[in-house]
């Protein structure tokens, strides 16, 4: 059996189990297996590896993308320069570390970055991103990499460009592009959602929620109601995992 599976703390509503035994079932795959590992310390990681005969690969989700790094052998370029680890590949007990939320979110947000731009100028929007975890270093990655200026949102002073309380109706004038990394709004705690002052949106703003369930969020039904464009957080999910499944198969 050639298994396949998901670390993270609570694994209650995954949708990459479904996924992919839906992949390996259409593949006709029937030696391939997809488990969910919930784990309650990191530390928690190595007997996993050790007591999971057949282990081919896995996914990591909340909280352990950058905590897992110092338990792999080897860490992908793409995942070294973001460090965060959403996809491990096993090869008989060596463990080599990559990214995919990376492709995932760049599949999001090419297709709204043209509508970012103002027709005649050369200047291109600035993006605000709120959270500064694992997602949010993929995020910020792709944003460098399309030449996008940002500023990360966060809690703590240290983690981010500006605290909450910091931003202001100018703030959010000035980034028509606001991507929420949080769990804020995440299946239960639907009526949930990042504390912006979302009365300054208007038709000229994109909001990203890379939260999926539910697939409209709070935060984004704000943004619908002040006529911004929205994009929820499916689409990049499967293209991480597509990307994921990808990486297993070559490797
Ligand atoms: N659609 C996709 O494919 C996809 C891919 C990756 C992640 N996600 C989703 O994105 C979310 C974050 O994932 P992650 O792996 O980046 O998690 P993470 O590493 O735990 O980071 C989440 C960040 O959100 C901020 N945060 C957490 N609780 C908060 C709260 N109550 N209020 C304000 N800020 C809070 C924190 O930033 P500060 O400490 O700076 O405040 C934290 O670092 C999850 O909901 C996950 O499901 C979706």
């Amino acid at each position: 059996m050639q298994r396949y599976g998901l670390i993270g703390r609570k694994l209650g509503h995954s949708f990459s189990r479904k996924y992919f035994t839906e992949l390996f079932r259409k593949a006709k795959l029937a030696d391939h297996c997809y488990d969910l590992f919930e784990l309650a310390d990191i530390g928690e990681f190595p007997a996993l590896l050790r007591d999971t005969p057949g282990l081919r690969g896995l996914n990591v989700t909340v909280p352990y993308k950058e905590t897992v790094i110092p338990y792999l052998d080897h860490l992908d370029p793409l995942a070294a320069a973001v460090g965060a680890v959403n996809t491990i590949v096993v090869d008989q007990g060596r463990t080599t570390g990559y990214n995919t939320d990376v492709a995932g979110f760049r599949a999001l947000v090419e297709g709204a970055v043209g509508s970012l731009t103002d027709p005649g100028s050369a200047i291109k929007a600035r993006a605000l991103v709120l959270g500064s975890g694992g997602a949010s270093r993929a995020v910020a990655y792709v944003l460098r990499d399309l030449g996008i200026r940002f500023r990360v949102v966060s809690r703590s002073r240290e983690r981010g460009d500006l605290t909450w309380d910091q931003v202001d109706p100018t703030v959010l004038r000035v980034c028509r592009l606001v991507i929420n990394t949080t769990p804020l709004g995440m299946f239960p705690r639907v009526d949930e959602a990042p504390p912006l002052p979302y009365a300054a949106l208007t038709a000229g703003h994109t909001l990203i929620d890379l939260v999926y369930n539910p697939e409209e969020t709070l935060f984004l039904k704000h943004g619908v109601g002040h006529g911004a464009r929205t994009i929820g957080g499916l689409g990049m999910l499967k293209a991480q995992a597509d990307e994921s499944w990808r990486i297993w198969r070559e490797r």
